[in-house]
C-alpha cells in the first residue's frame, strides 16, 4: 500500500478550504468512483473538487505510493468507505497510523528513553505519600 509516514491533509483547514457541502460533494464523487449507491447530481458536483487530490491520490483515484497517497478504489479503505467515514478523513485529514518517527528513533534512543521512563518510575514510588489532613 505504501501509505505509511503519508499526511493526508485537512481540506477545510488547508487552501482549498471547502465548505461542508464541498466536502460532501467530493464524498459523492468518490461513493460514484467506488460503485456505492450514491446522489449522481451530487457527485457531478464533486467531480471538479477532486482535481485537489489527484496529485496524492492519481487522477483515477488509485493512488500515488511515491507521496503516500492511498487508493481509494481500494475495497477497504483504512478509515472506512462510509459516506460519513468518507467525509471525516477529508474534512479533517488523516495522519499516517504508523509515522515516519519509527525510522527516525534508532536503537540507542530508544534504549535511553527505556532508561529515562524507569527512572522516573522510581522517582514517583519515591515520593512521599500525602498525608492526610
Ligand atoms: C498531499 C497529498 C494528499 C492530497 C492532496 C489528498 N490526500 Fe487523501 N490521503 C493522503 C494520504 C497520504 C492518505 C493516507 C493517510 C493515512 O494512511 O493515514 C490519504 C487518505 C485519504 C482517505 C482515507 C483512505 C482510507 O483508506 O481510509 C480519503 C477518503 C482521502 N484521502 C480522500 C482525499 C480526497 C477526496 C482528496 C481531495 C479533496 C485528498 N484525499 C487529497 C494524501 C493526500
Amino acid at each position: 500500500m505504501g501509505t505509511r509516514g503519508g499526511v493526508m491533509p485537512s481540506f477545510k483547514t488547508n487552501a482549498a478550504e471547502f465548505s461542508d457541502d464541498e466536502v460532501a460533494e467530493v464524498v459523492e464523487y468518490i461513493l460514484r468512483l467506488r460503485d456505492q449507491p450514491h446522489d449522481a447530481a451530487i457527485a457531478l458536483r464533486g467531480k471538479e473538487n477532486f482535481e485537489w487530490c489527484v496529485a496524492c491520490h492519481g487522477q483515477d483515484a488509485r493512488g500515488n505510493s511515491s507521496v503516500g497517497g492511498s487508493n481509494l478504489l481500494a475495497p477497504r479503505l483504512q478509515y472506512g468507505s462510509a459516506r460519513a467515514a468518507l467525509f471525516e478523513s477529508i474534512a479533517q485529514g488523516r495522519a499516517g497510523v504508523c509515522p515516519s518517527w519509527v525510522e527516525q528513533i534508532d536503537a540507542a534512543d530508544i534504549d535511553n528513553l527505556a532508561r529515562y521512563l524507569a527512572r522516573i518510575g522510581e522517582a514517583v514510588l519515591q515520593l512521599p505519600t500525602l498525608d492526610k489532613k
